[in-house]
This record gives C-alpha cells, structure tokens and sequence, in this order.
C-alpha cells in the first residue's frame, strides 16, 4: 500500500501534486488525466497501483507489477507551444534521474529524448501526451512509470529493464521517491520558464551518446550518423557526412 500521509510530509511543491489522486487499479494513468474527467487541476498527479494497459510510444506497453513501482501522471494546464514540450520533456527525464541520484546515489544516464538508464539498463520510462484546442495545445500530461522495488521482469525487452531494487539491494521508499520527482519536477519547470539553455545543459550533462555514432529507426527507414547534439528546442542534431539535420522525438527510435 502506498503511504499518501508518507509522501504528503515529504512534498515541498506549490502546485504539482498538490491534488492527488490515488487509485488501484487504471488501464492508464496518462489517459484519466487526458480525458479531463477525473480533474482539470493544474500540477493534479494521479497515482495507480496497476495498470492494465500501461503505455509507451507507438503502442508499446509499460508492464509494471501491481504496489511494487511508481507509475503516475502529471496534469499540466495551459498554452503550450511545441517547443516548450520538448522542454517539459526533458525536465521530467532530468528530474527522475536528480532524485535517482539524490536518493541512492545512482549514475544515471539519460537516452534521448527521455529513457532514464541506470548502468545501461533502463529503470524508467516516461511518455509525454497532450490535447490540443484548434493550434494551441491546453494540457500536457506527463506520465512517468519507474521500476522500485520489482525483483526481476520476464519477457523480451529491447532494452534490459532494471529497478532500484536490484541496483542498490535494498527495498526503496516509493513515497519518498515520488514526492523527491514532484519537488524536482517543479523546479525544473520553473528554471525552464526563466532559462531553457540551463535545462539543456543539465540534460547534455547526463547523455552519454552525444559525439557518438547513432543510428535512427524510423518504421522501414534507418538512418545512421554522429548524434552531434540537442538544439535549443531539444531536437536531436544528426551530423551525416557534411549535412545536418534535426530529429524530432515523435516520430523516431534511438538505437
Ligand atoms: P525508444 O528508444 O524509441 O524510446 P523504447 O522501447 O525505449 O523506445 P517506448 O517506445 O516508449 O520506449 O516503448 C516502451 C518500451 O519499454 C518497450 O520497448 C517495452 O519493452 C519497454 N518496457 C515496458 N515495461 C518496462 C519496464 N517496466 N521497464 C523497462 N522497460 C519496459
Ligand atoms: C517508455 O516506455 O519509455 C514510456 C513509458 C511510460 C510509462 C508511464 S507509466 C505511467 C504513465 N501511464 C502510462 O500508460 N504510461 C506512462
């Protein structure tokens, strides 16, 4: 069971996860916060013990054993442009991987646009949707799924999955894990309003792949060159012989 008195002591936020909502079982917690049914509160998280229809991209699943993990969603309200996305983006990977590192001194790696690997193994996934008005977009949710204290995952995954459990050998608080991404979250959000550069920097910092050879999966389509950097607006730069050209995450597969 998750301690929400636990948590609540630990939260130092203004507005993100001040309305929690608390749930045993969902298909998804991004797609209650999408529908606007369960709240339109801005910074409103909704945390579920199991999901049966945990998603990543493209129709990919999220398999997460019930109460053991962290998976939850967090509402943003507003006008949002494209490129102030990819920020919120990256500020929710760089606020997974401080708290990692916060609380269990992890070495964490980030894999664009927003895997989160402990020692190449990927220990969280997050999967940013938005519902747009007419051209604007007027909610942003952000869905953050985090392996605690799973022992082991069965089955195929690409990438090896791996949880704080089995990194540190020791049971981890899921409480104190959530409101440590909540208080960092926030932060970053408000140093992403005042200066993106810095966001960028910070999460340049923990990517290991810039300067490396990168090859880029589009459905049939592979493309293979040097992941030069991230633009300001956190596309990828891909340098093929003289040419560049800039990735946007939506539609693209780092391998
Ligand atoms: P990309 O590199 O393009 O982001 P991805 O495979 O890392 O691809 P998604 O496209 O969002 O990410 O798909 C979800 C991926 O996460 C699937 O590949 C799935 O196998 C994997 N996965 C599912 N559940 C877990 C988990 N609990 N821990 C780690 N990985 C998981
Ligand atoms: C990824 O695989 O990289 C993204 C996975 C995102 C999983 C989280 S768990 C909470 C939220 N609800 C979902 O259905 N997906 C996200």
């Amino acid at each position: 069971m998750f301690k929400i008195e636990e948590f609540d002591i630990k939260l130092d936020t203004d507005y993100i996860g001040r309305n929690f909502i608390y749930s045993d079982e969902v298909e998804s917690t991004n797609a209650m916060l999408l529908g606007g049914k369960d709240s339109n509160q801005n910074g409103t998280v909704f945390l579920a013990e199991f999901q049966s229809k945990g998603r990543g991209r493209k129709e990919r699943e999220w398999i997460s054993s019930s109460g053991q993990n962290l998976t939850f969603s967090i509402l943003l309200k507003g006008e949002f442009k494209e490129q102030k996305i990819n920020l919120v983006n990256l500020c929710s990977a760089i606020a997974v991987a401080q708290s990692l590192e916060n609380l269990y001194q992890f070495n964490v790696e980030l894999k664009w646009p927003n895997d989160v690997l402990v020692h190449k193994k990927k220990i969280a996934g997050i999967l940013l949707e938005s519902v747009s008005k007419g051209n604007k977009i007027s909610r942003v949710v952000v869905g953050i799924g985090i392996n605690v204290n799973q022992p082991n995952f069965p089955g195929q995954f690409d990438i090896l999955p791996t949880s704080v459990r089995k990194e540190s050998h020791s049971l981890a608080s899921r409480e104190k894990l959530l409101s440590e991404v909540l208080n960092n979250f926030e932060q970053l959000l408000d140093i992403s309003k005042k200066s993106g550069k810095k966001v960028l920097t910070l999460w340049r910092n923990r990517c290991k792949m810039i300067g490396e050879k990168v090859k880029i999966v589009d459905g049939d389509k592979i493309k293979i060159g040097i992941f030069d950097d991230i633009d300001e607006n956190g596309f990828l730069v891909l340098r093929t012989g003289d040419k560049s050209e800039k990735i946007h995450y939506g539609d693209v597969s780092l391998r």
